[in-house]
């Protein structure tokens, strides 16, 4: 199973005393040699962490793949074009939100999807979409020419007890299998850390998962090479 690794806190670092440390291109680079597969950056609207430039040179010196998180706002979408990405996963982005909240609503929005992916399919990008692990959802994506699927583990590492992980995790595979069964190439992330990243691996079916914070909070006491190698050695 794959690792994409999301560097945006090394970008958040930076920005915090908006100077240029800590070098997100650095990170990339060491987080490869550490055995990530992919490179995740996610472009704000508010360009509150990674900005324009950052992915630039990321296109320039990555040797994995550059997984680009972003809102289907046109501004964004001119922008991947340019970049070219190798993958696009398409979020839904509200200003105010910390992170990340809920997957993006294919059933509500998805005549604008549609377009959004045929626009980045012609400029050589592949699309996923970031969804909530529902049938309703996968079935709508079907319908917007996307291939591959990220399937939000929010609500599973979120969940307050046992018997609540285990709802959400028994709702997770049947959507893993379900999109599976439709053709996805089939991804998860969200709030995966240390302890929950195990089971969500062994579900048959997820090609890649993609980890940020869990991994960008551990790199503070172990550096990043490690923190990425113990992941990885979980997941295995
Ligand atoms: N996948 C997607 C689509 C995301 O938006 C994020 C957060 O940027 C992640 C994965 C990584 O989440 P976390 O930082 O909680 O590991």
């Amino acid at each position: 199973m794959r690792l994409g690794v999301n560097i945006d806190h090394v970008a958040t670092l930076r920005e915090a005393r908006g100077g240029l440390d800590p070098e997100p291109v650095f990170a990339a680079l060491i987080a490869e040699a550490s055995g990530a597969d992919a490179i995740v950056a996610h472009l704000r609207e508010d360009r509150r962490h990674i900005n324009d430039e950052d992915l630039f040179l990321l296109k320039g010196v990555i040797r994995t793949r550059l997984n680009l998180e972003m809102s289907i706002a046109p501004e964004i979408v001119e922008i991947a074009c340019r970049i070219k990405p190798d993958q696009a996963t398409l979020v839904p982005e509200k200003r105010q939100e910390l992170t990340t909240e809920g997957g993006l609503d294919i059933v509500f929005h998805q005549q604008k999807i549609k377009k959004v992916v045929k626009k980045l399919n012609e400029s050589g990008i592949e699309v996923s979409l970031f969804i909530d692990p529902s049938k309703k959802q996968i079935n709508a994506s079907q319908k917007t020419g996307a291939k591959m699927l990220e399937l939000h583990t929010g609500a599973y590492a979120n969940a307050k007890n046992k018997t609540e992980e285990d709802k959400y995790f028994k709702e997770l595979k049947s959507a893993v299998r379900f999109a599976g069964k439709l053709g996805f190439q089939v991804f998860a992330g969200h709030g995966l850390n240390y302890t929950n990243t195990a089971r969500i691996a062994a579900i048959d079916g997820i090609e890649e998962l993609n980890i940020g914070h869990s991994i960008i909070s551990r790199a503070v006491f172990t550096g990043l090479g490690n923190a990425i190698k113990e992941m990885k050695e979980l997941m295995r």
